[in-house]
């Protein structure tokens, strides 16, 4: 790719833009589901998919309903692509790439194994899938057989991005390289930390002292937050980059101007994707999915299908804590399909027992009855010390009186 070689030379330095925050939006809360950290996101007309450091892979409908969990990583899943036209790719710690369909399921379809160490990022477009990670190989995928295994990085591989050129890896090392062939497209001397494709032309590219530089023809350079921009997705001509700071800066890369900043709750923002419709969904440190009007800067959070699952008139404590687990949980045996299975009629209920939800062998086994004990007992040492091997995320309910209130919330609301 000359053209991002000669662009690199003449790259713009722009003065931090001054443009006027939005005043505070007023807080929606986001869809709580993960039991831990958010690290990675990924959006298609099909929905998004999210995973964190629970260990989980989370999907969820183009509405905000997810729609199934998955346990089957053995650690924190780092990275989640798209497989344009096929389904998900996610990774992480284990090593493992998984092969999800589009719909979401509780088990992989394909698992691609390898790595010699954590996977940070995966890319695909479609035909093949590239991962990289920690061993500082670049691994293509095509499905049949074995990988095309490259080897050039000097560190970890931290950001990957198929482009109509090759595939792109940049690295803790600051180099940013080509694949098949390995050419050395640039260098920064600070480690690369995400990569986005903009248009036919251009590509986004932050490295971890929070610049964000755009490489094409009319390159340029933005200074951002001055903490490490650690996601960037983009929508026409909408760059979204979520900084460890946990906000994000919207920007409009063609005039290198920053638009408004997405202000969340000032954690770590991990994780950022634009729909094909143009909300913008993010993910980080307060476990929460949020979606945004990027646009307008509105969040939109609140979905239709979550905020009718909480009755009003009931114990508005309880209600509160419930908050947690709403994302996931219907309230009423009617409700459309959601991760978990419906909570109606839940005490004296035995475990496992919902016809025609698809539970883990554990749960399945029913050799518990839900009482406000065995309940209270659940989300005191959490679900993966009581049912080990189950799909709900790793939570706790952290004090007694949140728990009391729970339970008479539960009480109430699903008799
Ligand atoms: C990310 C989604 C998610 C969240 C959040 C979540 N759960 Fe679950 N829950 C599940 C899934 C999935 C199952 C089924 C697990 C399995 O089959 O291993 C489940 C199972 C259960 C069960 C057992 C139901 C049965 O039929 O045996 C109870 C009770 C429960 N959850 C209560 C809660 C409560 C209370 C909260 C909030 C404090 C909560 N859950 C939060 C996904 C979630």
């Amino acid at each position: 790719m000359p053209s991002m070689i000669r662009a690199m030379a003449a790259l713009l330095l722009l003065a931090l833009p001054t443009a006027a925050q939005l005043p505070e939006p007023d807080r929606a809360p986001g869809l709580m589901a993960h039991g831990g950290p958010i690290r990675a996101l990924a959006t298609s007309g099909a929905g998004i998919a999210s995973g964190g450091l629970d260990q989980s892979v989370i999907f969820w409908s183009p509405e905000g309903r997810p729609v199934a969990v998955t346990r089957w990583h053995q650690g924190a899943v780092e990275a989640i692509t798209v497989i344009p036209g096929a389904g998900w790719a996610s990774a992480g710690e284990d090593t493992r790439i998984a092969i999800w369909p589009a719909s979401g399921a509780a088990t992989p379809d394909m698992v691609l194994e390898g790595h010699q160490g954590p996977v940070l990022a995966l890319s695909s477009d479609g035909t093949t899938i590239a991962s990289g990670g920690f061993d500082g190989t670049v691994r293509i995928w095509d499905g049949s057989g074995p990988p095309q295994v490259h080897t050039g990085h000097r560190g970890a591989i931290s950001a990957l991005l198929h482009t109509a050129q090759g595939v792109l890896s940049g690295g803790h090392d600051g180099t940013l390289r080509q694949w098949p062939d390995g050419k050395l497209l640039a260098e920064f001397g600070l480690g690369i930390t995400a990569l986005a494709a903009l248009d036919a032309d251009h590509i986004a590219l932050a490295t971890v002292d929070g610049a964000v530089r755009i490489l094409g023809p009319q390159g340029r350079e933005f200074a951002t937050a001055p903490r490490p921009v650690v996601a960037l997705s983009a929508h026409g001509n909408l760059l979204a980059a979520a900084s460890i700071g946990g906000d994000v800066g919207i920007w409009d890369w063609r005039a290198g101007r920053l638009l408004r900043t997405l202000q969340g709750p000032g954690l770590p923002v991990w994780s950022a994707g634009f729909a094909p419709d143009g909300t913008l969904w993010t993910g980080g440190a307060d476990r929460q999915i949020r979606r945004w009007n990027a646009t307008t800067g509105r969040p939109l959070s609140e979905s239709a299908a979550v905020a009718q699952a909480i009755p009003e008139g009931l114990d508005p404590h309880g209600a509160r804590v419930f908050r947690a687990c709403q994302a996931c949980h219907a309230l009423t045996p009617g409700a459309p399909p959601m991760a978990g299975p419906h909570l109606h009629q839940i005490f004296g209920r035995r475990m496992g027992s919902v016809a025609g939800y698809a539970y883990s062998p554990r749960l399945a086994q029913g050799d518990i009855t839900w009482t406000a004990e065995t309940v209270a007992d659940l989300f005191t040492r959490g679900p993966d010390v009581v049912t080990p091997g189950t799909r709900m995320p790793m939570q706790t309910v952290g004090n007694a009186e949140d728990m009391a209130a729970l339970l008479r919330f539960l009480q109430a609301a699903t008799r």
